[in-house]
């Protein structure tokens, strides 16, 4: 990293972006085997969150690799990068006031532990998708584990790529057993029980989103 870089400073805070938005940005981080379910439910809570009024984006494996991360495969240290770009990524967009979902194999604890150390205490949620070897291997949806097995395709997690298991996810949902309306639904309640989906506490108690005149309101830098 460069030693002559000094950040600017901007005039309107996260704090500020988020009361406009009237939300608690945090990311939901889904983790797990490729074809264990992670593309599918992060649409799915994106989507419920969204006609709940609230401000979403998802950031999905497939799709920044296609762009922010084309340049990266999937060696160990590829992978730690990709991981990187997204947590930072993601971070900024919680700083734009933003609910995140990444759906990311992010299969290295170190690396799902970095990408925590970037957010406050309770907003990242971490979420372990789970759904065994073998069943993800039968689902095979873009029939990557058959090319895996034939060695067409090297590096393949689950096969010749680990996979850790998270150890202590804030919500594991278990897609082998139950449908993933289910899934939603515990994403949901997670979210609601820790009153991550209520607006943020100053907003409530002053019933606006903060007017010019607020001492909340930005006030440009004096000379
Ligand atoms: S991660 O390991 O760096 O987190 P990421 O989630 O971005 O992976 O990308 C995983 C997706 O890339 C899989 O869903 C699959 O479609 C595709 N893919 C292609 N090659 C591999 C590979 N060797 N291992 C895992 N996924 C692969």
């Amino acid at each position: 990293m460069s030693s002559n870089i000094t950040p600017h400073r901007a005039l309107v805070s996260p704090g500020q972006r988020a009361a406009l938005k009237a939300q608690q940005p945090c990311v939901l981080w889904f983790t797990g085997l490729s074809g264990a379910g992670k593309s599918t439910l992060s649409t799915l809570v994106d989507a419920a969150l969204f006609k709940r009024g609230h401000h979403t984006f998802v950031l999905d494996g497939d799709n920044m690799r296609r762009r922010l991360c084309r340049d990266l495969g999937f060696s160990d240290a590829d992978r730690t990068e990709n991981i990187r770009r997204v947590a930072e990524t993601a971070r900024l967009m919680t700083e734009a006031g933003l609910i995140v979902l990444t759906a990311f194999i992010s299969p290295f604890r170190s690396e799902r532990a970095l990408a925590r150390s970037l957010f406050a205490p309770g907003r990242f949620v971490e979420i372990y998708v789970n759904a065994p070897l073998e069943l993800v291997e039968q689902r095979d949806p873009k029939g990557l584990y058959r090319r895996a097995r034939r060695g067409e395709i090297r590096q393949f997690t689950g096969i010749d790529s680990p996979y850790e298991a998270p150890e202590h996810p804030e919500l594991e949902l278990d897609t082998a057993h139950f449908p993933p309306e289910h899934c939603v639904r515990a994403v949901l309640t997670y979210l609601e029980e820790r009153g991550l989906l209520n607006p943020p506490a100053d907003i409530r108690a002053a019933g606006s989103h903060g007017r010019e005149g607020d001492s909340s309101f930005p006030q440009p830098d004096r000379g």
